[in-house]
C-alpha cells in the first residue's frame, strides 16, 4: 500500500501553474459544522497514507498538495450543469470519495461509491462524516457492478479502467446501468507515439496483414507499470473510444490529456445529455 501511495499518490501537477490551478477552489466551502483543526489533523494522521487530496475544513486537507483527480475535476466541472438537480451518480473505484463529495455538493441525488479496498472505504466514510453528506459507500469489485441492481444518470469511471482484468466486460455492465453519461479517465498509450501493430485484417477472402496505428491495448503481465501488480491493461485513446461504442455509448467529448499518458473524456448514450460534451467557456 505504501508503494501504491509512493508511486501513484505522488503523481501531482506537472508545473507550478498547474499546481496553483489545481489548488484553486478546493476550499471554497466549509463543512456544515465546525470540527476542531486538531481533530481533523488527527483524522488525517490516523491513516498511514492517502491517495486523494480532499478538503476537510479549517484549512486541513487529507494530502498537502493537489493530485491528478483535482486537475480532472477542473477539466470536468465546466462540462457539468451548475446544479446536478438530483441526478444519480455511481463512482467506480471511489477511493476516499472525492468525486462523490464533489457531485453531492453540486446537488446530486443518490450517490453510491464502490471500491474493493477496505482502507479506502474507511477513508471515504471518514470524509463523508466530516461533510455530513448522504453518500452510500459499498465494498464491491467492479467486476460485479450488476450486483447493485440500480441505474444511474452519471457514472464516474476514473483511474479504474487499467486496474480491470476485463475492462470491456465491466464497461458493458456500466453501460447497462447508465441512463446518460460516463466520465472516463485512464492511463493511455500516448497519442503522439508512432506505434504500429501488424495484424491480419480485411473482409473474408481478402484478409491481409495490415499495419494499424491505433486501437491497441497493451497487456501488463506483472508489475511493469509503476511496480503495481493491480495494473492490467493500457489502451490507446481509440481503443477506449471503441470499447465505449461497443458498450453502447454514442456521443463523445474531445479526449483531453491531463498528462502525456492520462486521458479523460465524457461519453453519453443520447444527444441531449446532462453533461456538455463541449465545455462551456
Ligand atoms: C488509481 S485509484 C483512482 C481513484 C479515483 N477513482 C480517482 O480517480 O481519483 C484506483 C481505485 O480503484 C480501486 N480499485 C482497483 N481495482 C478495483 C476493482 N477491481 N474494483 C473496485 N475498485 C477497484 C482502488 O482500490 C483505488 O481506490
Amino acid at each position: 500500500m505504501r508503494l501504491f501511495n509512493k508511486l501513484l499518490g505522488e503523481r501531482s501537477a506537472s508545473t507550478p501553474i498547474e499546481a496553483a490551478l489545481d489548488a484553486i477552489d478546493e476550499a471554497r466551502i466549509e463543512p456544515p459544522h465546525t470540527t476542531s483543526r486538531e481533530s481533523l489533523v488527527a483524522l488525517v494522521e490516523s491513516f498511514p497514507f492517502w491517495y486523494q487530496h480532499i478538503y476537510l475544513g479549517q484549512g486541513v486537507y487529507t494530502l498537502s498538495t493537489p493530485r491528478l483527480h483535482n486537475r480532472l475535476w477542473r477539466f470536468l466541472e465546466p462540462m457539468l450543469p451548475d446544479d446536478l438537480a438530483g441526478a444519480s451518480v455511481l463512482d467506480v473505484g471511489t477511493n476516499a470519495g472525492y468525486f462523490c463529495i464533489k457531485t453531492k455538493l453540486k446537488g446530486a441525488g443518490k450517490v453510491i461509491g464502490v471500491d474493493n479496498t477496505d482502507v479506502f472505504l474507511q477513508q471515504a466514510e471518514a470524509c463523508r462524516a466530516v461533510w455530513e453528506l448522504d453518500i452510500d459507500y459499498r465494498k464491491l469489485d467492479a467486476d460485479h457492478l450488476h450486483a447493485l441492481d440500480q441505474r444511474f444518470d452519471i457514472v464516474i469511471f476514473t483511474g479504474i479502467l487499467y486496474h480491470l482484468k476485463n475492462p470491456l466486460g465491466v464497461l458493458e455492465q456500466v453501460a447497462e446501468m447508465c441512463n446518460d453519461a460516463i466520465v472516463v479517465e485512464t492511463e493511455v498509450i500516448p497519442p503522439t507515439r508512432e506505434n504500429i501493430v501488424h495484424v491480419r485484417l480485411g473482409p473474408r477472402g481478402r484478409v491481409a496483414v495490415t499495419a494499424c496505428r491505433q486501437g491497441f491495448m497493451k497487456f501488463i503481465e506483472k508489475d511493469e507499470l509503476n511496480e503495481d501488480g493491480s495494473n492490467w491493461w493500457v489502451p490507446d485513446t481509440e481503443c477506449v473510444l471503441g470499447m465505449l461504442r461497443t458498450a453502447g455509448f454514442t456521443h463523445f467529448s474531445q479526449p483531453r490529456y491531463l498528462e502525456e499518458t492520462r486521458m479523460m473524456l465524457v461519453a453519453t448514450k443520447r444527444p441531449q445529455s446532462l453533461l456538455r460534451l463541449t465545455p462551456s467557456s
